[in-house]
């Protein structure tokens, strides 16, 4: 089988990290094929012709098998112009509820909290990634005058909150049978008791997982206090957006963190892409690490149900990791993006 796989490598660093994840899929890919189609969809191409990507680019990247996506958004471009005129509209577009973001303490890796060791810290956030706190709605008035305000609001919609917190605590009877949902219910009064409402609703049916509740900022102290007794995390867009960023941090840094956007249904490609992003600071060096997005990769692969190429990925980039010999500057090496992606594809026979 030949897998049709749509590449937009994006802005900064995302260019880079694409690149060698399609070195190490490549390698890892035997017994099925991938065949990869490239798009310049960038802010290159906005400061060029206005827009992100082109107006038939979402129909374009439908009949795709899967997409993989480096980052988007660089210095020049105000960040709600890329973001909106590319990632959002298909996560949006094609249903790609879930952000599904894994994190894990790598072998050779040291993670900011000292004397743990790599087992103990191994966690995933359900992000729901349709609505929520990200949202249009809202807007500026009285521009100027004493009492200018804006309004940004939130979307909750019964569909959107069942079908995440079901996903999530699906995938928690997969694993260790725990869940803790976020929340912020003593705050926002509207949004976060309807979650806390239909997440205490849902867990009646899965008696065979623990689940919990904790408010998003006592969870992200815990994160880094006490990381261990935390499983599966599911929480709103924002809060799943900040939490990962600060998983990612706790297990390594964001160079390790991958995530994948969703579809269940399969009625739309699924994208999978790092979590970090453009990386403007070290842009142009070739200095980023890959890790992120070879793992990406990874989840693409086992999304496609080519669990064992997946699961080879994985292996690879833990020895590599483990040997410690080739190291991009934040694991505390010297070696280049690619000759890390290199050493990565070269376990992989
Ligand atoms: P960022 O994730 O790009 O960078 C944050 C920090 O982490 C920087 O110091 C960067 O050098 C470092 N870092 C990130 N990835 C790394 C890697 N693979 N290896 C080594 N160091 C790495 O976040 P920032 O600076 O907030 O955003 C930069 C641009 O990326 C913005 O335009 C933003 O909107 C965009 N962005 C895009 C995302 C996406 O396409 N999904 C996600 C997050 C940000
Ligand atoms: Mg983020």
């Amino acid at each position: 089988k030949v897998y049709r796989i749509a590449s937009i490598p994006g802005d900064g660093i995302g260019v880079d990290v694409t690149l060698e994840a399609r070195k190490v899929l490549d390698r890892a890919a035997s017994g099925f094929g991938l065949e990869w189609t490239e798009f310049d969809w960038s802010c290159e191409r906005y400061l060029s012709t206005g827009s992100m990507m082109p107006d038939d680019g979402l129909a374009a990247l439908s009949s795709f098998d899967g997409i993989l996506l480096g980052a988007v958004g660089f210095p020049g471009v105000p960040d709600h112009i890329s973001l909106w005129g590319l990632l959002i509209p298909v996560r949006r577009a094609f249903s790609q509820y879930v952000n599904l973001r894994p994190v894990r303490l790598l072998p050779g890796t040291s993670s900011v909290l000292a004397g743990r060791s790599a087992p103990e810290l191994e966690m995933v956030i359900v992000r729901e990634n349709s609505e929520g706190e990200y949202s249009t709605l809202g807007g500026r008035h009285g521009a100027g005058e004493p009492g200018e305000f804006v309004l940004q609001e939130s979307v909750f919609t019964r569909v959107g909150v069942e079908r995440i917190i079901r996903y999530a605590f699906e995938l928690a009877r997969t694993r260790a049978g725990r869940l803790c949902s976020a929340t912020k219910s003593n705050g926002l009064i509207h949004s976060m008791p309807f979650w806390d409402e239909i997440f205490a609703a849902i867990a009646v049916e899965y008696p065979d997982v623990v689940a919990e509740q904790c408010h998003i900022d006592a969870l992200a102290a815990r994160m880094v206090q006490a990381p261990d007794r935390l499983d599966v995390i599911v929480a709103s867009n924002l809060f799943g957006d900040i939490l990962s960023d600060l998983a990612a941090a706790v297990t390594g840094g964001l160079g390790m963190a991958p995530s994948g956007n969703i579809n269940p249904s399969g009625s739309h490609p699924s994208m999978f892409e790092a979590v970090h992003g453009s990386a403007p600071d070290i842009a142009g060096q070739g200095i980023a690490n890959p890790v992120a997005q070879i793992l990406a990769g990874a989840m693409l692969l086992s999304h496609l149900g080519e669990t064992a190429a997946a699961a080879s990925v994985e292996a690879a980039v833990e020895k590599v990791l483990s040997d410690g010999a080739v190291l991009t500057p934040d694991l505390g090496g010297t070696a280049t993006t690619s000759e890390l992606g290199s050493a990565i594809a070269d376990c992989l026979t």
